[in-house]
């Protein structure tokens, strides 16, 4: 396998989630089923947006994009995790972990775009109301989408060749259970103050940039909800903008209790932990919080699947 020192590390061993033998297989169960849910829930969404009109909004087309970048970011580690929890050697390529950490990363910071453009959109209609068909323009829509696509690719990027320069001699045991960043910085042997300076700003204002911009649209349209108070307009904003705020909570909920409050000592687990929360269980929540409680998705599920339409016809 691996030499020491001089020979560079060709593989990894993701060291998986501390779970003791005899749990083994129920949380593999617990996991596949979790995953299952992930990619049936968010291609159901994906498919409904699709097929219904009446759902070719803004709002729903970027909700059809945050299922999709939902779908992809748990594909990028669950599936690993699974094959590993049943392997003898929970081993992967250095190629194989380098992909793994570039996909993990784009569509980790798509999400987080998609929240910034979906908040937007949220204040446009709230706020403009009369004025919303201009401004969400499919071409601005489409802008929207595209620089969220063109900004994780260049994020994802850079962190990647960062990490590509990098060696690895002797230790090649990832105390994790996908090729986490700070992870595979710890390992190497390399001078690694250029990523961790990276990490800290760039990262860190990647982070922290939307969320301000969502603080800020919610606040603008809690602010103009209470300027002229109605009970029906207060209503209909809460149960747009409620599922919206569950969502971001949840998913930066985690990242920031997972880098703002960093533990003392044996931070391991509790890393573990919360990256299970925004890789797992964030994905897997967010079709539920939104079409659970839709009642424009419950109406397409009616007419999709009552109307005997043959999918793939439109
Ligand atoms: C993402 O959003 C764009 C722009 O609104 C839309 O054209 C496209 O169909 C969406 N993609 C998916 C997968 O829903």
């Amino acid at each position: 396998m691996t030499g020491r020192n001089q020979t560079a590390v060709t593989e990894f061993l993701l060291q998986g989630l501390p779970i003791q033998s005899e749990q083994k297989s129920l949380f593999y169960a617990l996991f596949l089923v979790m995953y299952v849910t992930t990619v049936l829930g968010n291609l159901l969404i994906i498919f409904l947006i699709r097929l219904d009109s009446q759902l070719h909004t803004p709002m729903y087309l970027f909700l059809s994009n945050l299922s999709f970048s939902d779908l992809c970011f748990s594909s990028v580690t669950m599936p690993k995790l699974l094959h590993n929890m049943q392997s003898q050697v929970p081993s992967i390529p250095y190629a194989g972990c380098l992909t793994q950490m570039y996909f993990f990363l784009f569509f980790g910071d798509l999400e987080s775009f998609l929240l910034v453009a979906m908040a937007y959109d949220r204040y446009v209609a709230i706020c403009f109301p009369l004025h919303y068909t201009t401004i969400m323009s499919p071409r601005l829509c489409l802008s929207l989408v595209a620089l969220s696509w063109g900004l994780t690719t260049l994020h994802a990027m850079l962190h990647t060749l960062l990490m590509a320069r990098l060696c690895f001699c002797a230790d090649n045991v990832i105390p994790h259970f996908f090729c986490d960043m700070s992870a595979l910085l710890k390992l190497s042997c390399s001078d690694t103050r250029v990523n961790d300076l990276v990490i800290f700003t760039i990262g860190g204002l990647i982070v922290v940039i939307p969320f301000l911009l969502i603080i800020l649209s919610y606040a603008r349209i809690v602010s103009s909800i209470f300027k002229v108070p109605s009970a029906r307009g207060m209503r209909k904003a809460f149960s747009t903008c409620g599922s919206h705020l569950a969502v971001v909570s949840l998913f930066f909920g985690a990242i920031i209790a997972l880098y703002l409050c960093p533990s003392a000592d044996n931070s391991t687990v509790k890393e573990m932990v919360m990256a299970m929360m925004y890789t797992v269980v964030t994905p897997m929540l967010n079709p539920f919080i939104y079409s659970l409680r839709n009642r424009d998705m419950k109406g397409a599920l009616g007419r999709v699947f009552c109307r005997k339409i043959t999918p793939f016809s439109v």
